[in-house]
């Protein structure tokens, strides 16, 4: 198979024995639901209106795709008639985007920067990148990855800040993800980079820097509108219907809409493991001048 292939020639060993269920794809550990799809993934033929929302997992994904959908589509979306916002804004890794037929098509994608599909920088595309601190997504991640039937089993929690810290959860190292974006958009103007914690902090704030980003001028009432509708209470109810048709989930083990706050992981880490995490952080993150923002 083509994801085979792929593997042979420019998979690096890692150091660690493989966990079942992950397998490293270009060196970001991956499974394969998210490479099945590799060849047509690579091969994208991008439009220059392409909207596309990046991430790592856990870091405001959803929240960012219906943000960006009501700026855009906000006035037709009647709310009754509106597909689940995993359908309008698709992901690159396993969608037929091709069948998307809004005009731009908003996109999302929790690939790290090094494998987007070159056709998105040809096009000149529009992206926006949401990065969040690493203790909340850990946290986030770690729920998800229990009540996900397709994601491996999280392990214990005492081990899974370690598989965190040394690349082994899926879509590979936070550290490189959110560091390779933030070089990225040095270079590239095209991306917008934004904070989980700012959107937190003032969402109004973070929805105008958007619109500029993005070149659309709502009124006033049409902001309101947006801020409205991507609260997290307002998303949770909306979204109801999308998450219980959704078979990958058991929200029964944990809701998908789960907190949403900056924070939650001082209900998670003992004092030693904060500390511990803080050193590693602290190693990992030297070189850069990316900073999170922990608590609000
Ligand atoms: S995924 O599976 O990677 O696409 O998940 P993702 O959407 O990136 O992240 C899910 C977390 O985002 C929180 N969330 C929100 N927080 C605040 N406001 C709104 N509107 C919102 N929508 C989603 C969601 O609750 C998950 O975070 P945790 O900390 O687990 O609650």
């Amino acid at each position: 198979t083509c994801r085979m292939e792929e593997l042979q020639q420019s998979a690096d060993v890692f150091a660690y024995q493989p966990i079942s269920g992950y397998f490293p794809f270009v060196r970001v550990t991956m499974t394969h639901y998210f490479t099945d799809n590799w060849e047509k993934v690579k091969n994208f033929k991008a439009k220059p209106d392409d909207v596309v929302i990046a991430t790592y997992p856990k870091a405001g994904t959803t929240w960012m795709s219906e943000i960006v959908d009501q700026l855009f589509f906000g006035e037709i979306r009647r709310e009754s008639s509106s597909p689940s916002i995993f359908d309008r804004v698709p992901f690159l890794e396993f969608y037929q985007i091709e069948s998307l037929l809004t005009s731009p098509r908003l996109i999302k994608t929790h690939l790290p920067v090094q494998l987007v599909p070159q056709s998105f920088w040809e096009q000149n595309c529009r992206m926006i990148y949401v990065a969040r601190n690493p203790k909340d997504i850990m946290v986030s991640y770690y729920h998800f990855d229990r009540m996900n039937k397709i994601q491996p089993d999280p392990g214990a929690w005492e081990e899974y800040i370690d598989k965190f810290n040394t690349g082994q959860l899926v879509f590979g190292s936070w550290y490189d993800h959110v560091q390779g974006w933030w070089e990225k958009s040095r270079s590239y103007s095209r991306i917008c980079y934004v904070f989980f914690e700012d959107m937190r902090e003032d969402p109004a704030r973070e929805i105008s820097r958007l619109c500029s980003f993005l070149g659309l001028s709502p009124n006033e009432t049409q902001k309101k509108e947006v801020l409205r509708k991507t609260g997290f209470e307002e998303m949770k109810k909306s979204m109801a219907d999308a998450l219980s048709n959704n078979d990958e989930f058991d929200e029964s083990v944990s809701p998908f809409m789960r907190k949403g706050i900056v924070g939650d992981w001082k209900n998670h880490f003992t004092v030693a493991q904060n500390e511990a995490f803080n050193e590693e952080y602290r190693k990992k993150m030297k070189e850069s001048d990316l900073k999170f923002k922990m608590e609000i």
